[in-house]
């Protein structure tokens, strides 16, 4: 139930609305130059005008950002999925007593040292950036990163110290820069194919780890007590673990993929989380190969050895995706949800650890009358 929730809000989630651009040819910038194309985009006032080259990938590009005198506005394309200002290639514009000036610049962190050059790809020509009616101007012409046509394009402006570029605000607006862009179509929204990748693989990861795996776990731990249930606990639980463990190769294939195409940033914990817990549920599957016979006296070691690594990779899934749903911040409902469902199957796993010690309680009981002396009635009916 909770995995089709979320695979059908997930389709929602892919459905997600997207703008078109204007033509607009019309406006005309200083030195003649014109663009096919342009969106006013949604934050801080700023504007996009642009023709893309597809002969040789290149961008021309406008950016227009209101600013006062004492201010400073910025262009850039993002080459890492997933974050903002980190991983951005930008243009800063800002003026002092001598002028308006410009600077490129590779943000690697999001308090950058302003080290010139090192961007992400290839500028054409010298880039150049203009002050008028309360708004710079900056005119680039780039090699769009991958040669491919949707970038992830991020803005900002901020103020000015003693002419030196100081830091934005972090209200709304400032963080919600950002817009993934089709140069050739001017095509705005989240339809692009990485994401849409990132998405499946946190879809495919939340279902197998976060509900399949801990479902199998609570199936074995908790049905085994009725009598009536064996062996069909075990098949469930096999089942279950097995689903998951497919779903979640695959989710996990899918996310070393999308890391190896990460130019710049690698997330390490969520990383170095998902090889471990690769590896120990690939050891549960040979393990069960191993498995001793009930009557072994090695068994008991065998049970140990599981439930230890088995709990492990329920925790580590639970950690990993919270840090997954941190990298892909989709809308702050995912969270929710996935809390949700992290607190229904631990309190059906409370219900059932006190339902199962009743039981286990009165069995024991009734067994221990039953050995010396019969039944005394008392039990009967339990
Ligand atoms: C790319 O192609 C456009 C259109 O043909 C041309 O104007 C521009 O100079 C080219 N840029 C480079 C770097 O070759
Ligand atoms: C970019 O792609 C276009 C067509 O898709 C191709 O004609 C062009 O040569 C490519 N440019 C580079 C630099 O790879």
């Amino acid at each position: 139930m909770a995995a089709w929730l979320l695979l059908a809000s997930s389709v929602l989630l892919l459905l997600a609305s997207s703008a078109t651009a204007q033509d607009c040819s019309t406006r005309a910038f200083s030195n003649g130059r014109s663009y096919r194309l342009c969106n006013a985009l949604p934050v801080l006032g700023a504007s996009i005008y642009y023709t893309y080259h597809a002969e040789n990938g290149t961008a021309d590009v406008a950016f227009r950002g209101p600013s006062g005198t004492d201010g400073w506005v910025a262009w850039g394309i993002n080459t890492v999925q997933g974050s903002s200002m980190a991983g951005s290639s930008v243009f800063i514009a800002s003026q002092n007593g001598n002028g308006v000036s410009l600077l490129d610049t590779y943000l690697e962190t999001t308090s950058p040292s302003f080290t010139k050059g090192n961007l992400k790809f290839t500028v054409i020509g010298t880039p150049t950036a203009e002050y008028s009616g309360g708004a710079y101007t900056i005119f680039v012409t780039v090699a769009l990163p991958g040669n491919n046509t949707r970038q992830n394009t991020v803005w900002q402006a901020g103020p000015l110290n003693n002419g030196e570029v100081a830091a934005h605000n972090f209200g709304g607006a400032n963080l919600q820069s950002t817009l993934n862009l089709d140069f050739l179509s001017g095509s705005t929204g989240a339809s692009n194919s990485r994401l849409r990748r990132r998405n499946i693989h946190g879809v495919l990861n939340g279902v197998a780890w976060g509900v399949l795996i801990p479902l199998g776990a609570m199936i074995a731990r908790y049905l085994r007590v009725f009598e009536s249930a064996d062996p069909a606990w075990f098949y469930l639980h096999i089942a279950c673990q097995c689903s998951g463990y497919i779903l979640g190769v695959a989710g996990w294939g899918l996310g070393l993929k999308l890391g190896s195409e990460s130019v710049g940033i690698t997330y390490k914990p969520h990383r170095n989380i998902g090889i471990a817990m690769f590896c120990l549920a690939t050891l549960q599957v040979f393990a069960l190969l191993l498995r001793p016979d009930k009557k072994n006296k090695y068994r008991l070691y065998w049970n140990i050895y599981h439930h230890s690594v088995g709990y492990s990779v329920i925790v580590l899934a639970a950690i990993n995706i919270f840090k997954g749903l941190d990298i892909l911040k989709p809308a702050s409902g995912w969270k929710k949800a996935y809390i949700v469902i992290l607190a229904t199957l631990g309190g059906i796993a409370l219900c059932l650890e006190l339902i199962t010690w009743v039981i286990v309680l009165r069995r024991r009981r009734r067994d221990a009358d039953k050995a010396p002396h019969g039944s005394n009635g008392w039990n009967n009916g339990a």
